[in-house]
């Protein structure tokens, strides 16, 4: 639970129970323990806004779980203390949907959405420009809760549709599922919700980590470590994997009368039941008016925090509802506008290794090509050896990729069931396969390397264009393949070589003008007029990024500095450990470092000095940035690097150690959690007059 609060409520402390001798009143007072657990959690979970602190929370859970203990005749199934788990079961028990849980019409463009439009509007003469209901189609299991008299009771799979399984018991481990109805008025007798239980990226991302940690098998994407979870026999499993709720629909309500007409009006009421609801659903006007909002949440997908494979969009209507029907297995009132699919199967061919700047082989999945997430993809990372073998993958086998916005393509996992009989493992060669120098792989370290350093022409080629990257040297014109021709004809042996290339050399190569190999010595003599912070990261010393880099230059204003530190000295520094520090020791020990290092001053690069202004001094150490949104004068990489340079952190996601949010135009659900969480929003504006006021 979170560590600070807004304000307290009221709490109530059924201490020294043992004076208690009337069981009415402890049975009273445990039923008051829970309304108010049970509102703490849905402050913590559903508003994100705690009124207690965990250890006040934490300490009235006890008292109802010894009471429970004390009185188990008063025990009952909305009580917190039930999403801990229960006892394992043997199997799951089936039950009958009284309301089938139909599946949706897919559409994939947007003539498959309008002619949606159109059938709904040949069926409903006269014409009438139709209100939708806009909802993100959330990628994890549809569940169906059946709440008795206001309390939690049974809760279901949707299985065939017909025919679910039971999975209670590990639905109610789920904080963001309440287990009993907020009420303000009466009680219905029967309402059944139905929704999608998902595992928020997050929660994803670190399972999996603390899989890897434990040598266990991972997960190939949030959806199917859902249904993964949501499968186990033993609760106590459910209870420890983060996953959470929304509800999209009201399907039964018995015993109670609402003047409740429309999709967004129903969501409203499950709303003040308690229930979560996406908060990025939207009510709008004609088809046209969807499609705007199909692009805005494809062009945010990624910014969520929980993942969506598209968008379902729903006659508001309820009346209108009821009129249009099903077709066979689906309603003819909704459809789903998918996103292009981010993962695809194809079989692996064969894998290569790749050399990198640092001398890191990263296997490489050669495809056969596949379209996916918009794109055709033939190769695609394997990332490193541990994940081959955790993954389990083989040669020929058919393999998911992946591909995920601007993410390079991955091998997510393998399908075991479609394994041909002859299959071959995936084996690290001994030996570098650019420069024959011997492949070690460290203890402790996921990567095996080259030994070869910048003797292996691919290390040189990855140093060189390093070195002249737009953020490094920001050399123009040196792309990979004039790099790859210069290495290979042993032009440039070192990165120091390029500050003695001619326009006459360089116009004689192939495939190079008169007029490219100006620009180039034109770009490769402007570049000679840098900063400190550039220079040191075009270095390429390992896990010396810009950050580190802009760090390490505030504390020390010159490089002969910089290069006479050792060890201790370098980890004083915040945000130096052991381990860069080391690599900046060693980087710093090699002849043939020096040996360049002098040939690069010798060649004129040279940069202002700025006075050693300790870190700690900048004028926004210590405080975090989240920047979101698009900002209209510079691009979030500007301002990230501004803040960089004024000694903020600038982090990706929000949370309550944040300082300050950034919120540019359409900003999304960071903006949103800022709000929750009270972090300060700065706009464009805010933002500019901060680096007027530092001179940035
Ligand atoms: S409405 C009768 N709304 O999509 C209409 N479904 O093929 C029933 N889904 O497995 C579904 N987000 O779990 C609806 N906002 C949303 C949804 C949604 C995800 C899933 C649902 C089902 C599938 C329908």
């Amino acid at each position: 639970m979170a560590d600070s609060f807004s304000g307290m409520l009221k709490p109530m402390h059924p201490n020294n129970t043992s004076h208690l001798n009337n069981l009415d009143s402890i049975q009273a007072s445990m039923e008051k323990l829970r309304a108010e657990l049970n509102e703490h959690n849905y402050r913590y979970h559903i508003l994100a806004a705690p009124t207690i602190p965990d250890a006040e929370y934490d300490k009235l859970f006890q008292q109802l779980v010894t009471l429970e203990a004390q009185y188990p005749q008063f025990k009952k199934l909305d009580s917190p203390t039930q999403r801990v788990g229960a006892p394992p079961l043997k199997g799951f028990t089936e039950l009958v949907h009284v309301v089938p849980m139909l599946s949706l019409e897919n559409g994939f463009t947007n003539e498959d959405v309008q002619d949606f439009e159109k059938r709904i509007q040949d069926r409903l003469k006269p014409l009438i420009d139709f209100t939708y209901a806009c909802e993100p189609k959330l990628d994890g299991v549809a569940v169906a809760l059946i709440y008795e008299n206001g309390i939690f009771s049974l809760g279901a799979t949707r299985g065939d549709g017909v025919t679910g399984e039971q999975i209670t018991e590990n639905l109610r481990t789920i904080a963001t599922i309440p287990l009993k109805l907020q009420l303000n008025g009466p009680t219905p007798k029967l309402l059944e919700v139905r929704g999608e239980v998902f595992m928020p990226k997050e929660g994803f991302r670190a399972l999996n980590e603390k899989a890897i940690a434990q040598n266990e098998k991972v997960f190939v994407n949030p959806r199917n470590a859902a249904a993964g979870s949501l499968r186990q026999l033993d609760s106590k499993v459910t209870a420890i994997r983060p996953l959470s709720f929304y509800a999209y629909g009201l399907t039964r309500l018995e015993g109670l009368n609402l003047p409740v007409n429309t999709q967004h009006e129903q969501l409203a009421q499950l709303k003040k039941w308690g229930f979560p609801v996406c908060p990025e659903n939207q009510v709008v006007q004609g088809i046209s008016a969807c499609l705007e909002y199909y692009q805005k949440l494809l062009a945010k997908r990624h910014d969520l925090p929980y993942e969506i494979d598209g968008i379902v969009y729903k006659i508001d209507d309820i009346t209108l509802q009821d009129r249009l029907g099903f077709v066979s297995r689906a309603p003819r009132w909704a459809i789903a506008h998918k996103f292009p699919a981010e993962e695809a199967l194809t079989e692996l061919l064969a894998v290569e290794f790749q050399v990198g700047r640092t001398g890191a082989l990263t296997p490489v999945a050669r495809l056969k090509p596949i379209l996916v997430g918009g794109a055709t993809v033939s190769n695609a990372t394997l990332h490193n050896m541990d994940e081959i073998e955790r993954k389990d993958i083989r040669l020929c086998d058919t393999v998911i990729v992946r591909r995920a916005g601007d993410v390079i393509p991955e091998v997510v996992g393998v399908v075991l069931e479609q394994r041909p009989s002859q299959v071959q493992r995936i084996l690290l060669p001994k030996h570098c396969p650019v420069c024959g120098s011997d492949v070690i792989r460290e203890e402790g370290e996921a990567a095996a390397r080259c030994m070869g350093g910048l003797g292996c022409s691919a290390q040189l080629k990855e140093s060189i264009l390093h070195f002249a990257s737009r953020r490094a040297m920001n050399i123009d014109g040196l792309g990979e393949k004039l790099v790859n021709q210069l290495v290979d004809i042993h032009m440039i042996k070192t990165v120091a070589d390029l500050y003695h290339l001619t326009t006459a050399e360089l116009a004689a190569l192939d495939r190079m003008g008169q007029k490219s190999a100006e620009n180039l010595t034109e770009s490769v003599e402007k570049s000679k007029k840098t900063t400190f912070p550039r220079f040191l990261y075009a270095l390429g010393i390992r896990e010396v990024g810009e950050t580190t880099a802009r760090i390490l230059t505030a504390y020390f204003s010159d490089l002969s500095a910089l290069m006479a530190a050792d060890n201790e000295h370098l980890q004083k520094i915040p945000d130096v450990g052991p381990v860069v520090a080391q690599h900046i020791v060693t980087f710093f020990r090699q002849a043939h470092n020096l040996e360049v290092i002098k040939h690069l001053l010798a060649a004129g690069i040279h940069w202002p000095t700025v006075k050693g202004t300790h870190h700690a001094s900048l004028p926004l150490a210590e405080k975090t940035f989240v920047l979101t949104g698009s900002l209209l004068s510079l691009t979030r990489e500007e301002a990230k690097e501004k803040l960089i340079a004024l000694g903020a952190k600038v982090s990706e996601s929000v949370s309550k150690k944040t300082s300050f949010v950034i919120a540019g135009n359409d900003a999304g659900s960071k903006l949103a959690k800022a709000e929750t969480l009270e972090v300060p929003v700065l706009d464009e504006q805010e933002l500019l007059a901060l680096f007027k006021k530092y001179r940035q």
